[in-house]
């Protein structure tokens, strides 16, 4: 009898449960992809009202790049800090909520998304115009250079693109680095790996010779270790590789203002540069 009940109270919870991500998949179907504005409006005010009435915002990154954003122990507890993190905490604020911090390859993150895993996404993600097709951009908050990151001996082998033709290269899986090391280096053997912080092993024990990042990636990893160093060359950037954008699900109309009032907000106070500086002072020093 016991049983029964419990049985049935879970098959009740498991009921609701679908119908909540029927509901969910419902409103996730109208999110603009009909065309039709009115049914795209009402997905993105569900959006803004899920976030507020749960009174948290999640927000999905790649913790690997700093000084977007990296981990750090502080005071004997594993956190997650960064520009990318201290930006994240002003629009959760002026929401009105809690953040909610989900750490993953770079590579999962817009499928993390676009499944409505995550609320937002900030990774030092740039624009482009593929993503664009599955997600929608705020302004851009940041922008920033290309180079490598080497070895502290071959920072003057390494001076220029044509130094590197043929030449082991890593760079982030699904990343515009991973595009530009294809694209601009000649002959170029590149190595895609998930997490920076893999690549940055990978350079370390020679097994690539240069590994392809942002100029102030390059330098907060060369300032934790003594061993490697940035190459004193910068690559052409394409128009939409120059910046960074929050990334929200497609049809977020709300959420993208929202974001970008914040944004406003913080680039008029100039507070951004001084998170930047902020977080490069906090990467661990060797
Ligand atoms: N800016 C590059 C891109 O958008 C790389 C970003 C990598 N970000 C990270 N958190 N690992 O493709």
């Amino acid at each position: 009898m016991k049983k029964g009940t419990v049985k049935k109270l879970i098959a009740s919870v498991l009921a609701g449960a679908l119908m909540f991500s029927i509901t969910a998949c419902g409103n996730k179907n109208n999110g603009g992809q009909d065309g039709n504005p009115s049914s795209s409006q009402s997905s993105s005010e569900g959006i803004l009202e899920k976030i507020k009435k749960s009174g948290k915002i999640v927000l999905g990154t790649s913790a690997d790049f700093p000084p977007y954003e990296f981990h750090k122990e502080i005071n004997g507890k594993d956190e997650i800090i960064g520009f990318d993190i201290s930006i994240a905490k002003e629009i959760a604020k002026d929401l009105g909520v809690e953040l909610e911090i989900k750490d993953m390859k770079f590579d999962g993150l817009l499928t993390a998304l676009e499944a409505s895993k995550v609320d937002f996404v900030m990774a030092g993600m740039n624009p482009d115009a593929e993503r664009s097709k599955s997600v929608d951009f705020s302004k851009i908050y940041y922008e920033a250079e290309q180079t490598i990151l080497v070895r502290a001996e071959d920072k003057e082998k390494y001076n220029g693109v044509e130094s590197l033709t043929g030449k082991k290269i890593g760079a982030q899986k699904t990343s515009v680095q991973e595009k530009i090391a294809n694209e601009q280096i000649r002959d170029a053997q590149v190595k895609s790996l998930g997490k920076v912080t893999d690549l940055v092993m990978e350079l370390k024990n020679k097994k690539v010779e240069a590994v392809v990042v942002e100029t102030v990636v390059a330098k907060s990893y060369a300032a934790a270790n003594k061993d490697l160093a940035v190459a004193d060359f910068k690559f052409d950037a394409g128009k939409d590789e120059i910046g960074s954008a929050v990334a929200v699900k497609k049809g977020s109309k709300d959420l993208v203002e929202a974001v970008n009032k914040t944004l406003d907000r913080l680039i008029s106070e100039k507070t951004i540069e001084k998170m930047v500086i902020e977080a490069n002072n906090q990467v661990d020093n060797q």
